[in-house]
């Protein structure tokens, strides 16, 4: 091969649609830290330590997901265009509220994921159809780990759970695990 065609040679092997998808993705995993940043901020200021802990972590994980877009547009020679982040919204008016509005947005990007996924399959770009494969099984995790969420504080009272309730909800949530359990690692024996 003459290095003139070396030169000219096409080393992209994405798609314009799926380029442009994992493009708004990677907004979108910004978008996510945002909000927790800002949900996390919230809980602070209302003296909700173990909460607002929990949700900054979760901003570092959101941001570690829009590296692994970047990452991956790069690995297959697309170009990436990063762009301005939407504003997080309003601020949650409850700790319940906090995490119905954290599980709507995770649900939102579970939908934007398969999206993806599916292009991905339309198109036979296995590569990326394989790539998305660990978001697919992130956001089971993350779904999981919010709904478990909202199911303790609605035990509590949800939106009338009392100040004795939320308090140790805040305290123990400091300590649990960041990671969900999922369905796929049960068995018979460990339920
Ligand atoms: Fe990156 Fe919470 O999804």
């Amino acid at each position: 091969m003459t290095s003139k065609k070396i030169n000219t040679m096409n080393t992209n092997r994405l798609s314009k649609t799926i380029c442009k998808a994992l493009n708004s993705q990677m907004t979108k995993e910004a978008h996510a830290a945002q909000i927790y940043l800002a949900y996390g901020s919230w809980a602070d200021a209302n003296s909700y330590q173990g909460i607002s802990n929990f949700l900054f972590r979760h901003a570092n994980e959101e941001r570690n997901h829009m590296m692994k877009f970047l990452e991956y547009i790069l690995e297959r020679g697309g170009t990436v265009s990063v762009e301005a982040i939407p504003a997080p919204g309003p601020n949650p008016t409850s700790v319940f509220d906090c995490f119905k509005k954290t599980f709507e947005q995770e649900v939102d990007n579970t939908e934007a994921i398969y999206k993806i996924v599916k292009l991905s399959f339309d198109e036979g770009d296995w590569a990326t159809w394989n790539f998305m494969q660990w978001f697919v099984k992130e956001q089971t995790e993350e779904e999981t780990l919010v709904m478990n969420m909202l199911d303790k504080i609605k035990i509590a009272g949800g939106e009338k759970a009392s100040g004795e309730s939320l308090y140790s909800l805040d305290r123990d949530l400091a300590s649990t695990d960041d990671e969900a359990e999922l369905a796929r690692n049960k068995t018979v024996e460990a339920p």
